[in-house]
């Protein structure tokens, strides 16, 4: 999925508006969009948003973010949606697999006692929002096959840290979160789940939220979240292959079946081998899943 909108789900007004977005899959928050008095009001919309929607055909995927373990809500917030059968549920603040297994266990019981077939509520972690979860990125794989994706976070682990500040002048991320940005993306694919680009708060700023996803998309990450419906599509156009892009795909992959039995070929003057053919192939299966959901999850 590319794009992946954040809706505090205490807010039936913009949980309706996120439906008309564009997103690839919503993200229901209950967690820190949400205040400690309006938790049970947002786990009740939730629900009620859940149900309305589950059974549509067209419709983006339904992701529920809990509140993190050590809140001790996360069971309660589970309780209160599993039984509408939310796509996938995001864990924030987790540190490391341990907790994805965890969860997995919170999920499996709650789709046996509410008949929802094994395996079918996803799981989504936020994965870099204390100091000692970085410590702990490298340890997602087989934890649970539920398991789709790893995204990271800046503002509460510049909380956690300490850190004054998370931008030089520019603009730009300084190193820590630089750091924590490509350990979360060689923990997701190490995981082979993927890797999402955090969320760029300046919703107002569309050309450096761009810029962001282009650099994003340059160094391996695959969708990006956002906090508001105007960033969507912008999400959804650089994180869907291009035109460009497609054919120089093809243009390698017909280079190799040219060459029956060769390791390296050539193309335009440049010396292609495995590491450019299996990023080809990557690059088609992406466009042929973006092209496949126009709206559907
Ligand atoms: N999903 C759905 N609708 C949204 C939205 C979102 N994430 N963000 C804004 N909207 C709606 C607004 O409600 C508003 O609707 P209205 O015209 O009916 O009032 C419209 O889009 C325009 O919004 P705008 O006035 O530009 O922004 P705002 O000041 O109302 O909201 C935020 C700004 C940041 C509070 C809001 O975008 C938001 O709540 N984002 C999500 C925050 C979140 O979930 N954070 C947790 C993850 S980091
Ligand atoms: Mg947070």
């Amino acid at each position: 999925m590319r794009s992946f909108l954040f809706v505090p789900a205490d807010s039936e007004n913009k949980l309706a508006k996120a439906m008309a977005a564009g997103a690839d899959a919503l993200i229901l928050d209950l967690e820190d969009s949400v205040v400690a008095d309006r938790k049970p009001l947002a786990r009740d919309v939730a629900r009620d948003f859940l149900d309305r929607h589950v059974a549509a055909a067209a419709r983006p995927g339904l992701i529920v973010r809990v509140n993190a373990r050590d809140s001790g809500l996360t069971e309660a917030d589970l309780d209160a949606v599993m039984p509408a059968r939310p796509d996938a549920v995001m864990l924030p603040k987790a540190e490391g697999g341990p907790d994805v297994e965890y969860l997995d266990a919170q999920l499996a019981k709650r789709e046996r006692a509410h008949g929802i077939a094994a395996g079918h509520v996803g799981i989504f972690v936020v994965a870099t929002e204390t100091a000692k979860a970085i410590f702990q990125l490298g340890s997602y794989a087989g934890a649970s096959a539920r398991l789709g994706g790893l995204t990271w976070g800046a503002e509460d682990l510049a909380a956690d840290i300490g850190a004054e500040s998370k931008h030089d002048a520019a603009g730009r991320y300084i190193e820590p979160f630089r750091l924590v940005r490509s350990l979360c993306l060689f923990g997701a694919v190490a995981a082979g789940v993927q890797p999402i680009d955090s969320v760029y708060p300046a919703f107002r700023d569309l050309d450096g939220l761009r810029r962001e996803c282009e650099e994003a998309r340059r160094d391996g990450f695959t969708g990006k979240m956002a906090i508001h419906p105007a960033q969507v599509g912008i999400i959804n156009d650089v994180f869907t292959p291009s035109p460009a892009a497609i054919a120089q795909a093809r243009a390698v992959i017909a280079a190799f079946a040219a060459n029956p039995g060769a390791g390296a070929v050539s193309l335009d003057g440049r010396m292609l081998d495995m590491p450019h053919l299996k990023l080809a192939r990557r690059l088609l299966a992406r466009a042929d899943l973006s092209l496949s959901r126009t709206g559907n999850h």
